[in-house]
């Protein structure tokens, strides 16, 4: 079969986007809006309870429609039904990416390999509903017969970031005192920092992990049973303190958990992509799960919208186009998440693993090298503090850096004018990324506040703001489950047109093997264990020779 890769730079779709690139090099995006007001109202879209303002961008109609065409000629729509359909998307894997039908109630049946999905998830959706009820009314309780305060989700990656952001996120719908508590590092310091406060009768641990094979959570649920055990004097108790999130039941029976306290995962959710499944028990036990199934209602009326909007239309597919836009057309290498609201400050965290670890992918679904730019640096941080971090990078540094601004239009709290003061923020920054400031305006300005010709001629060069900087402006009405929900399932499938556009798997992940291994063969080195072991190169010999030193036993 003739890769269709090489086709991608050369293709008349790719060409006629250079040509845009070309085209537009002389109208920043300030003389575009000059000469038509009428694109802020023209390039703004709803869906799933979310609206987005993408008029800020380096972009005319005829972009739009080439950006279009382009994902039209990399089949993207007859991709997006392969997925939502279960077609074994994950090709290196072998395997579907159906993170959707998590949160697809509705639907009778998904068969993969001949089983019923659907029948699976919702069994497992209400085996979720019976334990949260019962950890919440307190008819589940401890050894002691005490009422579980505390939870502690032991887990990282996918199954650590995801429920971490929504935890946080939707903080105003916690109802259940229960306090809960993320431990994902093999760092010690936080195993230990999170087991100081708790009491053995009262907390109840969940292992989270899909393949029951990550090391860090491993060896920090081993820590968790031993402190366990060492303070309730009982193993036997443990049945009733350790429930488990995984693909691999015999593991979890292995290490010591009952079968009956196994929440099952399966392989084809992807860990980034899990948070929907009984991975977000941390979430469902805080909120309960009438808010939890919300979460999920979001996330489905995302789906319905990504799979019936025309792709003008459709959010994820114009957020995805506009990214392949700066990423491959004008060198942008890093995106910017900036969302302005505190609950949602968690978001550029689970969005780098969801994105970097699907789309920073170097060969294409045939294993061809890439000659195109792939997935991006994902980055960001809650507005408005990054004002006082990095924006000035953004607005005066040299390199071009989209971004993503986040906002709800109403607040939890409103005090003072606060909110107002917030949105503000989040315009202003918007509006100066987009016109900056000029020479003329920045001598004007100083000139105004009397300074000095001489003040004036040194001064003003450093006040310029080149601007037409892009960003989109997302908003919803209030962060609440269901705009949660959409919310990351717009990023999940913006990840996953990107994916299409580049020809890459964005299901695996095949990148983390090679560290994690070179790790564990210095391992024993470090722990003294063993002074033979595989000579490395002599940089990483001499670090070992300093911890071995530092920490003698
Ligand atoms: O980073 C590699 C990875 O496999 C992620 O994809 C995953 O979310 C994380 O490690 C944790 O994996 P598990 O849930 O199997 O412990």
């Amino acid at each position: 079969m003739t890769s269709p890769y090489a086709a991608l730079t050369t293709s008349p779709e790719w060409q006629a986007l250079l040509a845009c690139r070309d085209k537009l090099q002389g109208s920043p995006m300030k003389a575009l809006f000059a000469d038509d007001p009428e694109r802020a109202t023209r390039y703004f879209i709803d869906g799933a309870g979310l609206s987005l303002d993408f008029s800020k961008n380096r972009l005319t109609d005829e972009v739009l429609e080439a950006l279009m065409q382009l994902a039209r000629s990399r089949k993207l729509e007859e991709r997006r039904t392969a997925l939502l359909c279960g077609e074994k998307v994950n090709t290196t894997e072998d395997r579907p990416a159906l993170h959707t039908a998590l949160r697809n109630a509705g639907t009778n049946t998904i068969v993969i390999d001949g089983q019923n999905v659907v029948a699976e998830v919702n069994t497992t959706l209400a085996r979720m509903d019976t334990f949260v009820q019962e950890v919440r009314n307190q008819s589940r309780t401890g050894y002691t017969g005490k009422a579980f305060t505390d939870v502690v989700s032991i887990g990282i990656g996918g199954s650590f970031l995801g429920p971490k952001l929504v935890s946080e996120a939707l903080q105003p719908y916690q109802s259940s005192g229960l306090r809960c508590h993320y431990v994902a590092n093999i760092d010690g310091t936080e195993i230990c920092e999170t087991l100081a406060g708790l009491h053995p009768e009262t907390t109840l641990f969940l292992v989270q992990s899909k393949s029951f094979g990550t090391r860090e959570t491993l060896e920090n649920s081993r820590v968790a049973r031993a402190w366990f055990i060492e303070r309730s004097g009982s193993e036997q108790a443990v049945a009733s303190h350790f429930m488990a999130v995984t693909a691999n039941t015999a593991a979890a029976q292995d290490f010591g958990i009952d079968p009956d306290n196994v929440f099952p995962m399966w392989d084809w959710v992807g860990g980034r992509y899990s948070l929907w499944s009984a991975i977000g028990l941390p979430v469902a036990l805080t909120i309960g799960m009438n808010n939890f199934r919300a979460l999920l209602a979001g996330a489905h009326a995302m789906d319905t919208h990504f799979q019936n909007a025309p792709l003008k239309e459709n959010l994820p597919v114009v957020m995805a186009m506009l990214g392949v836009w700066y990423n491959n057309f004008w060198g942008a290498d890093t995106h910017a998440i900036l969302p302005y609201d505190h609950y949602l400050r968690s978001l550029p965290d689970h969005l780098q693993q969801l994105d970097m670890e699907s789309n920073g992918k170097r060969v294409n679904l045939r294993g061809e090298t890439l000659e195109y730019q792939t997935g991006p640096v994902i980055w960001g941080g809650v507005g408005a503090n990054g004002q006082h971090a990095y924006h000035q990078l953004i607005h005066q540094g040299t390199r071009l850096i989209p971004a993503d601004f986040i906002i709800p239009l109403q607040t939890h709290n409103p005090v003072a004018t606060h909110h107002a003061d917030l949105f503000a923020n989040c315009l202003g920054q918007s509006r100066a990324m987009m016109t900056g400031k000029t020479l003329e305006e920045a001598k004007a300005e100083l000139a105004a506040s009397g300074a000095s010709e001489e003040d004036i001629e040194q001064l003003a060069p450093h006040k310029v703001v080149p601007g037409n900087q892009p960003s989109n402006t997302l908003m919803m009405k209030k962060v609440t489950p269901k705009t949660v929900g959409a919310l990351i399932a717009l990023y999940e499938h913006r990840t996953f047109v990107q994916g299409v556009i580049w020809d890459v798997d964005s299901f695996d992940q095949w990148g983390v093997e090679l560290g994690k291994q070179l790790g564990q063969d210095i391992l024993p080195r470090l722990l003294q264990s063993s002074t033979t072991g595989e000579a490395s190169d002599t940089g990483t010999d001499n670090l070992i020779k300093l911890f071995r030193s530092a920490n003698r036993p």
